[in-house]
This record gives structure tokens, sequence and C-alpha cells, in this order.
């Protein structure tokens, strides 16, 4: 199973202050040291995070791992993909007042659009990805579509705690059968953290996992003790 690491939030940090650090780019290249698979950026349409600069940075220095962006189906972000070239493209929904990505795609409603930026896209050899729900019907028309693959939601199920997770757990592994049956590649993301996780890496025929918050907050916790010390060795005390 590959594990690709979104470094959104480490551009969330830098934005704060609207400064150079941290970069997500540098965050991309450590990932990568640690063994990281692949890397995703999502391009928000209100760039509340990565930069179209970032992206362009990310591109040029991404070249050994698969770099994934996320994106809405718009006229301005297919237009940039054909420009920048990722090695595959996640179509995303995007609302401005979410804090995160909350749902999958509504494919009934705007299924057209999304069919038409797939076709722009995979016309320019780039595969693309639908964030969905676990939900069969969802799976079923992803593949209508032409989609090469999907991302299962597994926000639900990460945010959910005793029977209620058991039981989204079910709609997950279904999902992930049932698209892995019809011919689609299957990954997964969202809200998972080192400890719900493990349920998920149980499911054969999830191809890779899309993780960021959880691996940017370890990464801030592990590093903290360090930063610290070297500012104590330049103060002298
Ligand atoms: N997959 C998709 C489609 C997302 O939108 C996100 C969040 O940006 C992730 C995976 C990663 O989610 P998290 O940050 O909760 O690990």
């Amino acid at each position: 199973m590959l594990l690709g690491v979104n470094v959104d939030h480490i551009a969330t940090v830098r934005e704060a202050r609207k400064d150079v650090e941290p970069d997500p780019v540098k965050a991309a290249e450590l990932a990568i040291k640690g063994g990281a698979d692949g890397i995703t950026v999502h391009l928000r349409e209100d760039r509340r995070h990565i930069q179209d600069r970032d992206l362009i940075e990310v591109r040029k220095r991404v070249k050994k791992v698969e770099l994934n962006l996320e994106m809405a189906a718009t006229d301005e972000m297919v237009r940039i993909a054909l420009k920048v070239r990722p090695d595959m493209v996640t179509l995303v929904p995007e609302k401005r007042a979410e804090l995160t990505t909350e749902g999958g795609l509504d494919l009934k409603k705007s299924g057209k659009k999304i069919k038409k930026a797939i076709d722009v896209i995979q016309g320019k050899g780039m595969p693309v990805s639908l964030f969905i729900n676990p939900a069969i019907a969802d799976v079923e028309i992803s593949k209508q579509l032409g989609a090469t693959m999907v991302e299962i939601h597994t926000g639900i199920y990460s945010n959910a705690k005793g029977k209620k997770q058991i039981e989204e757990l079910k709609r997950v592994k279904k999902a992930v059968s049932r698209a892995h049956d019809i011919g689609l590649l299957v990954n997964a993301g969202h809200g998972l953290n080192y400890t719900n996780v493990k349920n998920i890496i149980a499911i054969k025929d999830i191809r890779g996992l899309y993780i960021g918050h959880s691996i940017v907050a370890r990464s801030v916790y592990d590093g903290m003790e360090n930063a610290v010390r070297e500012m104590k060795k330049l103060i002298g005390v």
C-alpha cells in the first residue's frame, strides 16, 4: 500500500504569517526522505494554503514519486493542471466556508462538469481520481464517468466511535471491493491517523492512502524538542 503525504498544512502555518516559512516544498522533500510514495497538494480556489508558486516548485522538485494535484473541477484548475502536469489529479468538491473537504463529490449533481474535466485531463495523459463517499452508487458512477481511480472518503469512519465506526468501516470495505471488481484503482483517505489507520491497512485492494493532518501534527511534536534545544544553544544558556 502506497503512502501519499499531503503537505497543505505546512503552507497553512506559513500563510498565518504570510512569510516564506515553513515551506511545503521543503516539507515534501523531507516526506520523501521519510519514505513517502507520493506528495499531494490541494490548490484551493481561495488559495488559503498552497499557492500557485508552491505547485510549480513542488512539480520541479518532486520527480521520483507521484505528485497528486487535488483540485475542484473548474475551468481555472483544469487549465493549471494541464500547464503544471502533475502525475495524477484528484477531483474534490470545494466549499469556501469549509475547514477541510467535508465529503465526497456529488456525482449526480455535478456529473457533467466532472466528466468534462476527466476527459480533458486524461486526454492529456494524466490519470484522474474522484474523491467519493463510500457508496456503491458513487463507485459505479465514477466508472461510468471514465475515471481511472477513486479515493474513498474515510472521514466519517475516522471521526466515528464504537459501533458507528464499525458500520462505516464496512461501508468503506464494500466500496473498495466494488471499485476494485469493476476495474478502478482504489485509494482511500481523510482523517486517518496513527491509530485509526490500522483497520484501513487491513483492507485488501487499496492501492494507496492519502494522509495529511495527522502526519503534520506528529512532525511538530517530533521536531519541537530539537528546535528549542538549538535556539537555547544559540542564546547560550
Ligand atoms: N484526501 C483528500 C481528498 C483530502 O481532501 C484530504 C484533505 O486535504 C486528505 C485526503 C487528507 O486528509 P487529512 O488531512 O485528514 O489526513
